[in-house]
């Protein structure tokens, strides 16, 4: 499963491709919002740190206006993949953008059909919001395994991104069902690393390793 990150934060996004653990990066309106910054400067920004697929999404709801904003978002850099919501004019201009050779990532996805349909279309990517999707009693993970089926039914070639990843467990999940890619806060991202019991068993070894003596531990001498 790739991994992207899901922020417009440009120090968290330096701060995992130096870690080496991120494949792309995910923006949306309210994650741009956040930052505070001119959208195209934020997204050309993003685009000079990660060699890889970066979603920044349309505004509009009426698919002329989608598409014309999808073109201009895909001119800022040859990564760039428009992001589209799941509405009736979002498949249209999803239809229309892929036509243009332009990546597309269809968002905001709760149902398979949705999901079947963005692929008719030619969508890069589906964005089904696991997270949310369980906030509302119905399991995220899921859907994932029912686009996963529906897609390897009829061999379709749109990606699995499963989006809203609101802690660790969610992320687990979403490779158990098979997503193509997960895009993941900083947060979750920073927690999935962790485990207490690798911090434990750290700390016993760094102990013991103290009962050598010293001139026989001067390999390690800074
Ligand atoms: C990414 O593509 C989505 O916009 C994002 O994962 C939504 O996450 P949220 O439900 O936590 O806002």
């Amino acid at each position: 499963m790739e991994i992207f990150l899901d922020t417009a934060n440009v120090d968290d996004i330096k701060r995992f491709a130096r870690i080496g653990i991120i494949e792309g990066v995910t923006t949306n309106p309210a994650l741009i919002a956040k930052e505070g910054r001119n959208f195209m400067h934020v997204v050309e920004e993003i685009c000079t740190i990660i060699d890889g697929p970066v979603s920044a999404e349309v505004i509009s709801t009426d698919a002329d206006k989608m598409i014309q904003e999808g073109r201009m978002i895909a001119g800022i850099h040859e990564n760039i993949v428009v992001k589209i919501p799941a509405i009736p004019a979002g498949f249209e201009a999803v239809y229309t953008l892929a036509q243009e050779r332009i990546k597309t990532n269809l968002t905001i996805i709760y149902t398979s059909n949705q999901a079947l349909l963005g692929a008719k279309v030619g969508a890069t990517y589906v964005s089904p919001f696991v997270g949310r999707l369980d906030a509302t009693s119905t399991n995220g993970a899921d859907l994932i395994k029912e686009i996963s089926q529906i897609y390897n039914n009829y061999d379709f070639k749109t990606k699995i991104l499963a989006a809203s990843m609101r802690n660790v467990v969610y992320a687990k999940h979403a490779a158990l069902a098979g997503a193509h890619v997960a895009t993941i806060p900083p947060e979750v991202l920073d927690e999935m690393m962790k485990s207490e019991l690798t911090d434990l068993g750290l700390a016993g070894f760094l102990k013991d390793w103290e009962t050598l003596p010293e001139e026989k531990r001067q390999y390690f001498a800074h």
